[in-house]
């Protein structure tokens, strides 16, 4: 039985990702913020392992949850994030730190820690980045910039652990109906219609399209982008 290891099971992409592979009886281990979420985790999948660690801090990760990961993991997907939009004339640095810790250096840092794990099951990490990780329009610096640096973190990592059977793909989905999307137009002062966009259960489609590819090949960078 595979063994997946996820962030952002509660909401949105993370969320369709987390009932697929919890629906195919593959085993999760859940990554929450706090101990509420983990509860709510552990009633929405029963059988998952949570663990409690707060993605805006990942200096803590090694000591709340770097004991508790399994031996093997088959993958790690990386797939919360937080975005704050704003012209570069009023992002202050709490919205700059924010962006580039939840969804930079957190995902650098738990990939640290989960990568003995990965390399003894030959396992693939998945970057959710986004279509703001190749081209940065106005008021998506802060958010473009962090998921730049993802495609860099994912990159390397590639190039890195090639060699110990670890393989590394980046999923750059455009916009999708969940409430981060909903929040997007809130904050753009746009209506929200979720038909008009990506559901989540096609990224999670491409997201498993990696994960299920035989080894003879490998999926390396995946756009998934809105088809109507
Ligand atoms: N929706 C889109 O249009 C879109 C497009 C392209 C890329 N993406 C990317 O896709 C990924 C998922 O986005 P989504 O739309 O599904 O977002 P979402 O519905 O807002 O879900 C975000 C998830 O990230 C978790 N999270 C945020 N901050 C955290 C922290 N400090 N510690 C632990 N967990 C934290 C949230 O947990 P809580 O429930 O505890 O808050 C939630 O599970 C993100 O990386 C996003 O950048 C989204």
């Amino acid at each position: 039985m595979a063994t997946h290891l996820l962030t952002g099971a509660s909401s949105g992409i993370g969320a369709a990702l987390a009932h697929a592979l919890h629906d195919r009886g593959d085993a999760l281990v859940l990554l929450a913020r706090h101990a509420d979420r983990a509860a709510e985790l552990t009633a929405a999948f029963p059988g998952a392992t949570t663990l409690v660690g707060d993605l805006e801090r990942p200096e803590t990760l090694e000591a709340s949850i770097g004991g508790s990961l399994p031996e093997r993991l088959d993958s790690v997907l990386h797939v919360a994030g937080v975005v704050d939009l704003g012209p570069v004339a009023d992002l202050r640095p709490d919205a700059w730190h924010r962006a580039l810790t939840v969804n930079l250096a957190a995902p650098a840092e738990l990939t640290r820690l989960a990568l003995p794990a990965l390399r003894s099951a030959g396992g693939r990490v998945v970057f959710v980045n986004s279509g703001a990780g190749l081209a940065a329009s106005a008021d998506w610096s802060a958010y473009a910039a962090s998921k730049f640096g993802l495609r860099a973190l994912a990159d390397a990592l590639r190039s890195e652990e090639r060699s110990a059977g670890v393989r590394v793909t980046t999923v750059y989905p455009g916009r999708t109906a969940t409430p981060m999307q909903k929040r997007v137009h809130e904050q753009e002062g746009a209506e929200y219609d979720e038909d008009a966009w990506i559901r989540p259960e096609s990224v999670v489609t491409a997201v498993l399209t990696a994960l299920d590819l035989p080894r003879d090949a490998d999926l390396t960078d995946l756009r998934v982008r809105p088809g109507l």
